[in-house]
């Protein structure tokens, strides 16, 4: 039904509309709550344990789906073990022009040059507050990844992410520092060791305390192996608790279209199960990898538990499969 009727409508409108489209569905419970019976998964070989957190399958939506926590009930509803949300700054901002979300069909893949665009921490904060106080917080753990405002420099970038981390805390059962999107310019130089260090070092030092929680460092698929090791050793030195492979990569020579931004998807699929390997390798299995790219189908998705993920996230396939993609992944797997 979603591949013959539904996407073939949707995929004749322009992508960010479809997004704002199905967000606000998504928002309403009736409508999440009616597509549960069918989301539903039960298959308890797949409950993962990890950083004392249950995740009742290890799939979840991968961030920059629902960057201002509107629709954190849907996600368990469509059979998410866990929900990214985010990425959030300090203060909203626009993003980049419009149009920045581009599909190409032909390579199941997307391009999108967001630049994370997000209501800011004040209004985000709020709306997980008012959550919490409705009794409607959803059973799934819920990760906020957190990223610096297009107009703070790189070496005031830190600041950005402290206060996101502080503000966000009570609401938090991991982060994810987001220093790898190719949208926001320069951010990805913050992957260099020294640079990371001075990022995380204030954050390691506020999570000290009686409500610390995991932080975990999401890498773009373009570093090399002596970058991924820097960056591993930043992680090992600061005591984080994981690392997320991948974000979009800017490496197109696999598709048509050259259109500025990340490209995700089913190109993306090989490079980041291969840059989890390496991790995997590298640490001896002992670093929590959560891995993301290209999972369309429970093949996907193996291939990146065999490659030494733990937990794993979805959003392009989520595009290109449907609502059910988890409960189609999880009852194969
Ligand atoms: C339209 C779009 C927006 C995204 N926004 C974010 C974001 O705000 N923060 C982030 O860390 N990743 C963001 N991502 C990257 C995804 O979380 C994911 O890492 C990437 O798309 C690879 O997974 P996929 O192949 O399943 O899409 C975005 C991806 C897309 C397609």
């Amino acid at each position: 039904m979603y591949k013959n009727v539904i996407r073939p409508l949707f995929f004749q409108l322009n992508p960010e509309c479809v997004h704002h489209l199905a967000l606000t569905a998504l928002r309403v419970p009736l409508f999440h709550q009616s597509l549960a019976t069918y989301a539903k998964v039960a298959n308890p070989k797949l409950e993962t344990k990890l950083w004392g957190l249950n995740f009742g399958n290890p799939i979840g939506i991968a961030a920059g789906f629902d960057k201002d926590a509107v629709a954190l009930p849907a996600w368990e509803s469509l059979g998410f073990g866990y929900a990214e949300i985010g990425t959030i700054t300090p203060k909203p901002q626009p993003g980049n022009p419009k149009p920045r979300i581009f599909r190409i069909p032909s390579s199941q893949a997307l391009i999108n040059r967001m630049g994370f665009p997000n209501d800011g921490l004040e209004a985000i904060t709020c709306r997980l507050e008012a959550l919490k106080q409705s009794g409607r917080w959803p059973k799934i753990p819920i990760g906020i990844n957190i990223g610096k405002q297009k107009t703070t420099s790189l070496e005031e970038a830190g600041k950005d992410y402290l206060e996101s981390f502080l503000a966000l805390r009570p609401y938090a059962d991991y982060f994810a520092i987001n220093i790898s999107s190719p949208n926001t310019p320069g951010l990805r130089l913050l992957q260099q060791k020294d640079a990371l260090n001075a990022l995380v070092r204030p954050i390691v030092e506020a999570n000290l305390g009686a409500d610390s929680k995991p932080v975990v460092i999401k890498i773009a698929p373009d570093l090399d192996e002596k970058e991924i090791m820097s960056v591993l050793e930043c992680i090992a030195e600061n005591h984080l608790h994981g690392i997320i492979a991948t974000n979009t990569t800017i490496d197109k020579s696999s598709v048509s279209l050259k259109e500025e931004g990340g490209l995700s998807g089913a190109p993306l699929r090989q490079r980041s199960t291969e840059i989890i390997r390496f991790i995997s390798r590298a640490t001896g299995g002992k670093l929590p990898i959560i891995g993301v790219g290209g999972i369309f189908t429970a093949d996907d998705a193996r291939e990146k538990l065999d490659a030494g993920a733990s937990l794993l996230q979805i959003y392009t396939g989520f595009i290109y499969e449907g609502p059910f993609i988890v409960r189609q992944i999880c009852n194969k797997l």
